[in-house]
């Protein structure tokens, strides 16, 4: 089982859609795969048609219900949704002493062959509990000002955690998603980036494309609902790159 979370404390910078698509095309696969929204706004639930639940992963965290009650069961996936009250038990869980360790915990014995978390946009103990809980980390980042700070924030929590809790922990890659080199932020990101030796960068960039944006508010995968779009053939393509990183 390998378990990816998909981080920036940035937000709008594709991270649910990259949860979304990429655990479409890893099931395309054959894979069988979890998802785990571990943000309050439910964009992921509400995306994935399982926002109406009565369980959330912040019930799950806290023990006040067991894995299976949590669970929905969809036709490609299984999906753990969020809640609206997610931030409360947020606070919950900030207030025990091995905060970090609650979603590690709940994942012990699962038997998926992927477990995609999709971050809220900011680095509180619900990133450190998904990243405390990753073999890897994906970065989905836009060519904008401000790009690269909050890139040094998340690599710095990555190295404290990889120190202290999680030895496992890795930057599965940057993905460039939207980016447009030919900006002068675009530019000066791009070049920093490539210059960076803590960095990785994806091959594959996801392209701006309207089907990334219509296919949600569908409850659909960009495969399902434009299997020729330039989304589609991105996402395969980045599939390919993770399947290579975890050799499954
Ligand atoms: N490559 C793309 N082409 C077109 N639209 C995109 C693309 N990537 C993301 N979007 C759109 O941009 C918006 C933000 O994307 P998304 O919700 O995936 O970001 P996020 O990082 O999860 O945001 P948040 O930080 O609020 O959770 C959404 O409306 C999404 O449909
Ligand atoms: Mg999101």
């Amino acid at each position: 089982m390998k378990v990816i979370s998909i981080t920036n404390n940035k937000g709008g910078t594709g991270k649910t859609t990259t949860t979304l698509n990429l655990s479409a095309a890893l099931s395309r696969k054959g894979n069988k795969v979890l998802l785990i929204d571990l943000d309050a706004q439910c964009n992921l639930s509400v995306a994935a048609g399982a926002s109406k639940t009565a369980k959330h992963i912040g019930e799950l965290l806290v023990g006040e219900t067991d894995f299976e009650s949590a669970l929905i069961k969809k036709q490609n996936f299984d999906i753990i949704p969020a809640s609206r009250q997610l931030l409360s038990y947020e606070y919950r869980i900030n207030a025990e002493p091995d905060s970090g360790y609650f979603l590690q915990e709940q994942l012990e014995g699962q038997n998926y062959d992927f477990v995609l978390i999709d971050c809220p946009p900011s680095l509180g103990s619900l990133t450190v509990n998904a990243l405390v809980a990753s073999d890897f980390f994906i970065v989905p980042m836009q060519g904008e000002n401000f790009a690269y700070v909050g890139l040094d924030e998340i690599l710095q929590l990555c190295a404290k955690i990889k120190k202290r809790m999680n030895p496992k922990i890795e930057l599965g890659g940057i993905l460039l998603n939207k980016f447009d080199v030919r900006t002068k932020f675009g530019q000066m990101v791009h070049s920093k980036l490539l210059s960076d030796p803590n960095v990785k960068l994806y091959k594959t960039q996801i392209r701006q494309d309207v089907s990334l944006m219509e296919c949600t508010a569908f409850a659909l995968s960009v495969f399902e609902y434009a299997p020729e779009s330039r989304g589609a053939k991105d996402f395969e393509s980045l599939c390919e790159e993770v399947l290579l990183q975890t050799q499954i």
